[in-house]
């Protein structure tokens, strides 16, 4: 059923679907859990990541408005900047990013390095603002210049996080799916992603409950706390349910874990750190200072935690951000 709701939105083909599910043996062994990876983070383009995934869907409503120009915001090293504006570079489309420092800090990695510098290759135009805060307004007001300046902008919110982009995640959580009734026959305790600007949790939550209800999807702050998170995403949950004209399953929870989040969004902790680096050694695969180290420290502290009820094996969404590990450095990492 949401197969043939998704089927009615236009969609450029750049994620070549299902990604990779992989079972982590080193680590496994050592935690005495399996744990699986969903490879987002391999998506191929522009060093991968989520948001190509609502991309596929956003930029494909940019073409048929016949846009010239994408408009996005986010932070001096975001990841969704990085995939906006290589997608269109790819287009052929202009792109205005407004970005922030959400940290304030005059560290040269961060405010060069990293995804800035990847915006620079992309021929992305950059506009440094004071704060996201109002980031609509910003983004409509960018709009509204370039429309006088006789550009055809389109707007792409923080994080590609509307209805519209949040159907990337039905697809992805659909395709996930059907990963685990085919490949492994596991009954995984829960998935755990990071839940920043939400797109792609409410969308995997959503498409998982309709596919494999009863499926626990653990949520880990990564950009504010529960209080603020939580209604961000039960009301795009909606709003995604209803741009695709089915309901919110009855069972459907959404479930957020905030013990990880400290100190702010984009600064990590030392539990950050230490998921890290024990992913690189133990399986020679990055994670994120931002986004996914956060996330995979609750995967690790739950499972050392007993928060995963019975024995089945965890399985993590990696949305990507490696990039990011280059701004971060020597400090993060
Ligand atoms: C690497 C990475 N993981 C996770 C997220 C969070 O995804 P969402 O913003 O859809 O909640 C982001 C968002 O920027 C990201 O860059």
């Amino acid at each position: 059923m949401l197969n043939a709701a998704l089927a009615r939105f236009p969609r450029l083909e750049l994620v070549p679907s299902p990604t990779p599910l992989e079972k982590l043996e080193r680590l496994s062994q050592k935690l005495g859990r399996a744990v699986f990876v969903k490879r987002d983070d391999i998506t191929p383009f522009a060093l991968g990541g989520n948001k190509v995934r609502k991309l596929e869907f956003l930029a494909a409503d940019a073409l048929a408005q016949g846009a010239d120009t994408l408009v996005t915001a986010g932070a001096i090293q975001s990841n969704h900047v990085r995939q906006t504006a290589a997608l269109a570079a790819r287009l052929g489309l202009a792109c205005v990013a407004l970005l922030e420092n959400p940290i304030g800090t005059a560290d040269r990695n961060y405010l060069q390095n990293g995804n800035r510098l990847l915006l620079d290759l992309f021929g992305a135009e950059v506009e440094l603002v004071a704060n996201l805060d109002n980031a609509d307004e910003l983004l409509a007001a960018t709009g509204e210049r370039l429309r006088a300046a006789g550009k055809r902008p389109y707007l792409v919110p923080i994080g590609g996080s509307n209805a519209l982009g949040a159907l990337g995640y039905v697809r992805a959580g659909l395709e996930l799916a059907e990963q685990i009734n085919k490949a492994s026959g596991e009954a995984f305790a829960a998935v755990v992603l990071a839940s920043g600007s939400a797109g792609t949790h409410s969308g995997l939550a959503l498409a998982l409950e309709h596919a494999l209800p009863g499926t626990r999807v653990v949520g880990v702050t990564v950009s504010r706390p529960d209080a603020t998170q939580r209604p961000k995403v039960e009301g795009l949950l909606q709003r995604t349910a209803d741009l695709l004209g089915v309901a919110l399953p009855a069972g459907l929870k959404v479930e957020l874990w905030d013990q990880y989040f400290a100190p702010r969004y984009g600064e990590p902790n030392a539990g950050t750190l230490e998921a890290l680096r024990l992913l690189a050694s133990h399986e020679g695969l990055l994670l994120d200072p931002v986004y996914t180290g956060k996330a995979f420290a609750g995967l690790l502290d739950g499972i050392a935690t007993g928060a995963f009820a019975g024995n089945g094996p965890v399985l993590f969404l990696h949305t990507g951000g490696s990039p990011a590990l280059f701004a971060y450095h020597p400090a993060g990492t």
